[in-house]
């Protein structure tokens, strides 16, 4: 009885979407590799280039969203180019690797 229900409870976590709101960190590695690399940093180890990601405190993501959405200097916009999901997985990525 006691396994019917565990294995009711498994079933059930194994089938919820995979924390689609809060971003997923391996789908934000991709992404940021594929787009931010370059000049962050791969794995986001800086190159003096661009700043250093991983300076962005939990309370920033504002900051985040406005850069990422608008830009700035040699730092391109990535509106229509990234989705929510992408940026909510990319900022997931960045905090899940902060100091
Ligand atoms: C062509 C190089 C380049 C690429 C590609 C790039 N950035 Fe940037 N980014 C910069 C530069 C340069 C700055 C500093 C801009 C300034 O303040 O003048 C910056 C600034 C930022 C900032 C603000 C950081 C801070 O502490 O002020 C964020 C956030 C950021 N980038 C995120 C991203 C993300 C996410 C990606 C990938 C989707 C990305 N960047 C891709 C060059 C780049």
């Amino acid at each position: 009885m006691l396994r019917g229900i565990l294995l009711v409870l498994m079933v059930s976590a194994a089938a919820m979407p995979a924390q689609a709101q809060e971003g997923d960190v391996e789908a934000g590695a991709a992404v940021y590799e594929e787009n931010c690399a370059t000049c962050h940093g791969e794995r986001l180890r800086p190159t003096g280039a661009a700043p250093d990601l991983k300076t962005l405190g939990a309370d920033e993501r504002e900051k985040f969203e406005t850069r990422v959405s608008e830009g700035k200097g040699q730092m391109p916009s990535w509106e229509g180019v990234l989705s929510n999901d992408e940026r909510a997985s990319l900022w997931a990525y960045i905090r899940s690797r902060a100091r």
